[in-house]
C-alpha cells in the first residue's frame, strides 16, 4: 500500500557501469522537475582526494583518517573537493578504478551514504548509484534495476570516453567494465544487486528515449497515488 505522504517521490536508479544509468538518470529528472543525485560522483570525488593525498587505496584507516578532513560538496551537476571544482577529472578510467576499490571500505560508505540520505530526504530526487535501492534509500517509492549486455555497455563506455577526448580500444574498454563488475557485486558491503522490489529494465536494445518514457510511466503512475 502507499501512502499519501504530499511529498514528491524519491526515485532511485541502479545497475552496473555502461547499463545507461546516467542518461537516463539526468533525462528522468530533468522530465520529472526533480533534482539529480550522481552518487557514483560523489564516490569518485572521494577517491580523487584519495589520489591526490598519496594515500594507498587499501589503507583504509588512513582513508577514514583523510575524509574526516576533506569536504565534498555537490552543486547540481558539480563536484567540489574543498571547493576545487573536480567535475571533469573524476570521470577518468583511473579514477573509476580507483574508486570502485575504495567504495568496497567501511569508513569510505559510513561517511557518503548519511549524506547521500540527507540530499534525498526531502523527495522529489533521482538517484543514480549501485546501491542506493538497497542500502541509500531502500524505503524509495521507485525502484529501477538498469542492465543491458556486457558488449553494448562496453562499447557505451567507449564512445563515453571518446567524448570526452581519450581513445581506448574496445577489449581495453571490456576488461575494466568486467573488473569493476566483479568487485562491485561480490563485495560485502552494499554490493551491486537487483533490489527485490526494483524494477528491472534491459536496455540492450532499447532507445534512450524508449527506455526514459517506460521510467516515467512507472513514476507517474505511483506519483499520482503519493500526491494528498
Ligand atoms: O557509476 P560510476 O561509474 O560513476 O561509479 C564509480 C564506482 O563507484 C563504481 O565502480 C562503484 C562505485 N559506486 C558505489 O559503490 N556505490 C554507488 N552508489 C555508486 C557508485
Amino acid at each position: 500500500m502507499i501512502e499519501k505522504s504530499g511529498r514528491e517521490p524519491v526515485v532511485t536508479i541502479d545497475g552496473p557501469a555502461g547499463a545507461g544509468k546516467s542518461t537516463v538518470a539526468r533525462l528522468l529528472a530533468a522530465r520529472l522537475g526533480y533534482r539529480l543525485l550522481d552518487t557514483g560522483g560523489m564516490y569518485r570525488a572521494v577517491a580523487w582526494s584519495v589520489a591526490q593525498a598519496g594515500i594507498d587505496a587499501d589503507d583504509a584507516a588512513a582513508i577514514a583518517r583523510h575524509l574526516k578532513s576533506v569536504t565534498v560538496t555537490v552543486d547540481d551537476d558539480r563536484f567540489l573537493v574543498d571547493g576545487r571544482d573536480v567535475t571533469s577529472e573524476i570521470r577518468s578510467p583511473e579514477i573509476g578504478a580507483l574508486t570502485s576499490r575504495i567504495t568496497a571500505l567501511a569508513p569510505v560508505r559510513e561517511a557518503i551514504t548519511p549524506l547521500q540520505r540527507r540530499l534525498a530526504s526531502a523527495g522529489g530526487v533521482v538517484l543514480e548509484g549501485r546501491d542506493t535501492g538497497t542500502v541509500v534509500c531502500p524505503d524509495a517509492e521507485v525502484k529501477f534495476f538498469l542492465d543491458a549486455s556486457i558488449e553494448t555497455r562496453a562499447r557505451r563506455r567507449q564512445m563515453e570516453l571518446a567524448a570526452a577526448g581519450r581513445t581506448v580500444p574496445l577489449d581495453a574498454v571490456r576488461a575494466e567494465i568486467m573488473v569493476r563488475d566483479a568487485q562491485d557485486r561480490t563485495r560485502t558491503l552494499a554490493p551491486l544487486k537487483k533490489a527485490d522490489d526494483a524494477i528491472e529494465v534491459d536496455t540492450s536494445e532499447r532507445s534512450t528515449d524508449d527506455v526514459v518514457a517506460t521510467m516515467l510511466e512507472a513514476v507517474e503512475r505511483i506519483r499520482c497515488c503519493t500526491r494528498s
